[in-house]
Order: structure tokens, then C-alpha cells, then sequence
């Protein structure tokens, strides 16, 4: 079932300002409360993310974005998540990105979660290719809202492989170069974080998905940033008449433009 957008405010949830993740209305139903629209659930919810707010100004960061996100509120897990995931990014009935600009990663393992070998697994049987399977800790491959309490745990997400030269014989998705774009996170929220820092295992194993419409967009067209989609490139033409600059003119000029843009949006939303 498809439900609508959340408000960016987020409502009866003091911890933060805005609503940061896709998650974060959902958090009730994460944690057992039963939702009204039932078990299996689609959106496309409006987001503000300023952790990384200096970052914005680059090809892919921004404050404003909206999260498209398939839920599974203790309904499918693991298995079929990643093979939804594989079938709406490969087929030619989908996105149809060839399984040969994809690269995935899964959550390592540490003291409060085990390795997570049967997403591995998932992966490379359905045709990723070993080496393009990255193993990283918590920094990468965990997810938690941002009040760092509440449901939580591994995910694995998707990397589209840009045109980009590499940036060294070691790139990889965590290099953050530009080369390996996140455009999907499929986290598998089996844990409660408790106010002492302890996981506690939830009622119901449930799946957030994430996926950047504007990230997404640009792949799909081929481009090496957000700003040259048809979501930004209006807003960029009218700052260029307002200003009188070239947005390609000058590097900085470029950067204040997306900015500029960005926060825009961010500030009409
Ligand atoms: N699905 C987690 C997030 O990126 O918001």
C-alpha cells in the first residue's frame, strides 16, 4: 500500500527539528504498533539532512531530498528485500541498470552484531560478483534514527558505478570520491537501541529501504550530478538570470549556485 509523505516537521517526536529519514514517522510501527495501511508499505517521504551540510555544494549532498522507501513492518526480511531490491534496479521492466554498474555493500560484524553473511550470500547468488561485495563496519553499513535510540540495525546498500576515473588503485564505495554513488540502503531493523547503548532484539524483524529520488534520477540520465536533473536545472537557470553569472563559468560560482538551489528547495518544503 502506498502512503503519503509524512510533514517534514515530524509530530509528537521532540528529537529532532525536521523529519531526517523516511524512517522516522514510521518509528511506531517499527517498534510493534500496528499501521492502518497494513504490513507492506511504499512512500516517498520529504527529508532535511543538515549532518553533512558543509558537503552540500558538491555533486551529490544535499539538505532537501525525498527518500523513496519500500517497509516491511515485520512482514517479508532479508531474503526478499534484497531480491526486490536486485529486480527493481536490473530489470528492463524497472530502472534496467546493468548488474555491471552495481556495487553492493553489507554490514562486517562487530561485538553487537554478527557478520552479515546471508545478505553476502544473497547478493553473490544473485549475480553481484564477489569482489564487488564490500564488508563494511558500522560507520557504513548501519542504520539508527537520528536520535541514536530506538529501531535500528545492519544494511546493505547499492552503488551505482559512475564514469568517474577511479581515484586510486584502492576506490571503493566507502572512498566517498564521487566514483561509487549510493543510490539505495536496504536496512534490516532487528534491534532496538536502548538509552544505555545496549540492542535489544524487536518483536517484529522489519525492512527501510532508502532511495534518493534526486541521486537516482541523475543515474539514470547518465549525469555526474543532482544539479543537472530536471529537478534542479530550472531553479539553476533562474539564479543565472537573477545574477547575471554563468553557473559553469567558475568553480566557486558553481558551488554557490548549488547551494543556493538547495537550500531553496529546503526552505520552500
Ligand atoms: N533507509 C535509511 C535511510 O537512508 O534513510
Amino acid at each position: 500500500m502506498e502512503i503519503p509523505s509524512a510533514s517534514l516537521m515530524p509530530e509528537n517526536d521532540p528529537s529532532t527539528l525536521f523529519n531526517t529519514a523516511g524512517m522516522q514517522p514510521l518509528a511506531p510501527f517499527l517498534m510493534g504498533e500496528k499501521h492502518p495501511a497494513g504490513k507492506r508499505l511504499v512512500d516517498a517521504q520529504k527529508c532535511v539532512r543538515t549532518g553533512d551540510i558543509d558537503e552540500v555544494g558538491n555533486q551529490w549532498h544535499l539538505t532537501f531530498f525525498e527518500m523513496l522507501g519500500n517497509w516491511s513492518l515485520g512482514d517479508y526480511f532479508k531474503k526478499e528485500a534484497i531480491e526486490m531490491s536486485f529486480e527493481f534496479l536490473t530489470s528492463k521492466k524497472w530502472l534496467g541498470i546493468p548488474v555491471e554498474k552495481l556495487a553492493v555493500s553489507v554490514f562486517a560484524g562487530d561485538e553487537d552484531a554478527p557478520f552479515d553473511d546471508e545478505a553476502f550470500n544473497i547478493w553473490k547468488g544473485l549475480g553481484i560478483r564477489e569482489e564487488r561485495i564490500y564488508k563494511y563496519p558500522k560507520k557504513e553499513n548501519w542504520w539508527e534514527p537520528a536520535s541514536a535510540i530506538g529501531p535500528c540495525g545492519p544494511d546493505t546498500e547499492m552503488f551505482y558505478i559512475t564514469d568517474k576515473p577511479a581515484c586510486g588503485a584502492d576506490c571503493q564505495p566507502s572512498c566517498a570520491c564521487g566514483k561509487y554513488l549510493e543510490i539505495w540502503n536496504d536496512v534490516f531493523m532487528e534491534y532496538n537501541k536502548t538509552s544505555d547503548e545496549k540492542f535489544e532484539q524487536l518483536s517484529q524483524k522489519n525492512v527501510d529501504t532508502g532511495m534518493g529520488l534526486e541521486r537516482v534520477t541523475a543515474a539514470l540520465n547518465g549525469y555526474s550530478d543532482n544539479y543537472a536533473t530536471d529537478l534542479f536545472k530550472p531553479i539553476i537557470e533562474k539564479i543565472e538570470e537573477l545574477s547575471g553569472e554563468k553557473y559553469s563559468s567558475d568553480i566557486d560560482i558553481t558551488r554557490s549556485m548549488r547551494i543556493i538551489a538547495d537550500h531553496l528547495r529546503a526552505a520552500t518544503f
